[in-house]
């Protein structure tokens, strides 16, 4: 088999790929170690960026995430008991946000998939890959007990934190740049309105909460939880108890509970990997970066590099050039870098770290005080939070 590009993974990296590139009439196969449905079935964050909004249209997938995403031109941070408004689009020249699940971005770049009759080969076992260092990689996987071989001109690994494209570069050919903190977040998902009309970040003395929604019926709330938590030992009441004793007693009075349709516990982990190409294999999304969910940057990020590559790899097959492939990784990087340092610090500022006390609890307040009452700090603020811009 001979394609000009293999995608490893079809998360939404991989597919958001494939599509910018079956647009530009580049042919790319796309080969997932999962089925469709264990992919459709990750609930994941749901906040764009305008730039992964653009980015939807431009591969065509536009339709329903307009019709149906929620448009939010602010968040409100809640300490201290209070909720206060950061008016981001007042503060970015009208810059929004849209709140549309990951899920719902994956169904549909997956549907606009089969219909064009570009192929993903599912549940692909033991994909490896071969010769990225030269000018005719390879790739293999198994798929019903046979062994196949895809030819291709460049490998794009889409395969996320736990993918083989990484793992594969040579040792020291990479680096790895890693914090983990020391707490996770407890989420569950329920067809009950949200307590607000827009997202809720909460700093509390017993950690971290988030109300975040998927639709005007469906919400998302999170509670920092220490990481030895068990979700088996966390009821439906438990978690709806324990985010009310976080909230401003307002929301805490008027929230709607309800079962839980989904309850899982995430970790939180910055991580990036340097440089993010290697040869003719390029990394992107969470294959090269994790950020922790607290900035909703992680998807937003993986559009960018998908960004930054479909377009370095569609002025390689028009005029042949390498430059753009070989600006590939710094351009993202310098990007990249910028999301994991506001992921960190909104992570920072927001939640209960163990070893920090009443006077990290203090610092965190003050910094939250000041960030609401200082309009530089509030834009610094809402114009990370709608995307920093493009280089190109
Ligand atoms: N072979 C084939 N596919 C693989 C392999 C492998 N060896 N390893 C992993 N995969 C697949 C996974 O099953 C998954 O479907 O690669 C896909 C990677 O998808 P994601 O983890 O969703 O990563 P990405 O597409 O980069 O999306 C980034 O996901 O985790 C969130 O916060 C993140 O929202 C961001 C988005
Ligand atoms: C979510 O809706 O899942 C969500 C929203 C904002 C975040 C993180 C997660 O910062």
């Amino acid at each position: 088999m001979r394609a000009q590009v293999a995608i490893i993974g079809a998360g939404p990296s991989g597919l958001l790929l494939g599509q910018l590139l079956h647009r530009a009439g580049i042919d790319a196969i796309i080969l997932e170690r999962k089925s469709g449905e264990y992919v459709l079935g990750r609930i994941r964050a749901g906040v764009l960026e305008q730039g992964a909004v653009d980015l939807l249209d431009e591969a065509g997938v536009g339709k329903r995430l307009h019709a149906e995403g929620l448009v939010h031109g602010g968040i409100e941070l809640c300490f201290d008991g209070k909720r206060h408004r950061i008016d981001m689009a007042g503060l970015t020249g009208g810059k929004h946000v849209t709140v549309y699940g990951q899920t719902e971005v994956t169904r549909d770049l997956m549907d606009a998939r089969a219909a064009a009759g570009a192929k993903t080969v599912y549940e692909a076992e033991d994909v490896s890959i071969h010769g990225f260092d030269t000018t005719s990689p390879v790739v293999r996987y198994r798929k019903d007990g046979a062994t196949h071989e895809i030819a291709c001109d460049f490998i794009a690994g889409c395969d996320g934190f736990h993918g083989v494209c990484r793992e594969s570069l040579p040792a020291g050919a990479v680096k790895h740049f890693e914090r983990v903190y020391p707490f996770g977040w407890l989420g569950i998902l329920a067809d009950v309105p949200p307590v607000s009309h827009e997202l809720i970040y909460v700093n509390h003395p017993r950690g971290f909460a988030l109300c975040s929604m998927r639709s005007r019926t469906r919400s998302r709330y999170y509670v920092q939880v220490p990481l030895d938590e068990k979700v088996e030992d966390w009821s439906d009441d438990r978690f709806w108890d324990e985010l009310k004793r976080r909230l401003d007693t307002q929301a805490a009075a008027t929230i709607v509970t309800g079962p839980s349709i989904e309850k899982s516990i995430a970790p939180l982990r910055s991580f990036v990997a340097e440089p993010m190409r290697f040869g003719r294999l390029m990394l992107a999304g969470d294959a090269a970066h994790i950020v922790p969910p607290t900035g909703a940057k992680g998807l937003n990020l993986a559009a960018s590099d998908v960004r930054y590559l479909s377009r370095a790899l569609i002025d390689h097959y028009r005029t042949g050039s390498m430059t753009e492939i070989d600006a590939y990784s710094d351009k993202c990087l310098r990007r990249v870098w910028k999301a994991v340092r506001f992921s960190w610090w909104m992570t920072s500022m927001m939640h209960r770290f163990p070893d920090t006390g009443e006077f990290g609890q203090k610092i965190q307040e003050t910094e939250l005080d000041y960030l609401v009452g200082s309009k530089a700090a509030s834009t610094s603020l809402a114009e990370n939070y709608v995307g920093l811009p493009f280089e190109d």
